[in-house]
């Protein structure tokens, strides 16, 4: 089996001339020919060869009503002939972010950015500028955008990282400016290390609630509790990275989901259905610190009016239509989830298939996996030959293995989509 990629090849010839490494994110390298998408409707990309794909990569997440849902198309649409960028306030920021408070269990206030990194920038500052602490504690395998203070110990060398209940702050690329010095790193789902490691310099906490870039692993029962607690206790502010699983999990985000309340939180991707906006959100005595000006938080495309259109339309479809859309995506999920570990189990495979639903992973494991280490430990080259024979079928997963749904998706690509996962699993040596 063997897709015609001769258009695709060429324009990545030039690419690779013109783009360096060919690509505009890291994230979107992969062996072979990348995807060239001509356009996506629904569920379905379509490349520039003709080649048709169910899409579960949705734009690394934020497609959660699918491609071009018609609410957000005329919202821009409408939005772009009024004007494009006017970087001064407008009445859809008020109605985007009194909605948002009105959707997440924690949000007081809010300020809008354009990229989830940013908006991590911005609630750490505003951890630091509030507690006068100056370190903050991050878990291995989690990741919270691409700026030098965070980027540690994403997916670390083995070699590098230490030992597992205290592992060390491992560099994510060459050029960064080092912030190790105010970084501490735990393990996740490790309530006995943290409390270990948590000093009363730390001014905060940050976790992505449900581990999304390492697998799709959901906090052990009492784990959050736990690292709130610990907060408290500590005088740490907790902040959830809910870039993922905002308006994902739950209208209200995996705090909704799962019960816990932060002190801040940080939204994006699903917030616009694939415009560029986030969020940071939390309590109004923390915010006040913005609000006063004693932190500083700026951007010329903050509350763009576009994107801000976009968001409006899609948090009101996720908001009003709250029953149908996060019931499909819950029971698509589960039916895809059952599908693969049923094709796995017929084919004497062994895969593990985890997560909440609306967002989940497979991996190649005969164990469990709780945390980054127990994810190193699957067959992750095994995982990218599996992306390259389920695309041979028509089907687009993240290449680590982790898949997102959207409320596009229907019963028949399900089905379509297990039928060729089974043959993909089959195809592989
Ligand atoms: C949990 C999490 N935080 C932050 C980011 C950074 O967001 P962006 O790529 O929009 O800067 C990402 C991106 O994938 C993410 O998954």
């Amino acid at each position: 089996m063997s897709r015609k990629l001769s258009a695709s090849s060429a324009l990545y010839d030039n690419a690779r001339r013109a783009l360096a490494g060919g690509v505009s994110s890291d994230a979107r390298r992969m062996a072979g020919v990348p995807l060239y998408v001509e356009r996506a409707a629904g569920s379905r990309l379509w490349d520039v060869d003709g080649n048709t794909y169910l899409d579960y990569v949705l734009g690394q997440g934020p497609a959660i009503l699918g491609h071009c849902p018609p609410e957000i198309v005329a919202a821009i649409s409408a939005q772009a002939a009024r004007g494009i960028v006017y970087s001064a306030q407008h009445a859809t920021e008020v109605a985007v972010a009194e909605r948002l408070i009105s959707m997440v269990p924690s949000a007081e206030r809010v300020r809008f950015n354009t990229v989830g990194s940013e908006a991590v920038h911005a609630a750490l500052r505003l951890a630091r500028g509030v507690t006068g602490r100056t370190k903050i504690l991050k878990f291995e395998g989690h990741y919270h955008g691409w700026f030098d203070p965070v980027l540690y110990s994403v997916h670390p060398a083995l070699e590098a990282a230490g030992p597992a209940d205290a592992p060390l702050p491992v560099s994510g690329t060459a050029g960064q400016q080092r912030g190790d010095q105010d970084l501490v790193v735990a393990p996740w789902n490790d309530l006995e290390a943290l409390g270990r490691l948590l000093d009363d310099q730390v001014a905060a906490v940050i976790t992505e609630p449900v581990l999304c870039n390492t697998g799709a692993i959901l906090p052990d029962p009492g784990f959050l509790e736990g690292v709130r607690e610990l907060c408290d206790r500590n005088g740490s502010l907790l902040i959830f990275d809910e870039i993922i699983t905002g308006f994902r999990l739950a209208p209200g985000g995996a705090q909704e989901h799962l019960g816990i309340t932060p002190d801040l939180s940080v939204f994006g991707k699903a917030m616009a259905g694939g415009m560029q906006v986030s969020a940071l959100a939390g309590r109004a005595e923390i915010m006040d610190h913005i609000s006063d000006g004693r932190v500083a938080h700026a951007g010329t495309f903050n509350s763009h009016p576009v994107a801000m259109a976009a968001a409006d339309a899609a948090l009101r479809v996720l908001d009003e239509q709250r029953e149908e859309v996060y019931g499909g995506l819950y029971r698509r999920g589960r039916a895809l989830m059952d599908g693969f570990a049923e094709a796995a189990r017929k084919a004497g495979v062994p895969l593990l298939v985890d997560g909440p639903g609306p967002v989940f992973q497979t991996y190649f494991t005969d164990g469990q996996v709780r945390d980054y280490r127990d994810f190193a430990a699957t067959d992750r080259a095994r995982m990218l030959r599996l992306h390259a024979a389920l695309l041979e079928r028509g089907v687009n997963m993240v290449p680590r293995g982790l898949w997102f749904l959207s409320a596009a998706h229907t019963d028949d690509d399900v089905a379509d989509t297990v039928a060729a996962f089974a043959d993909a699993l089959a195809s592989l040596d």
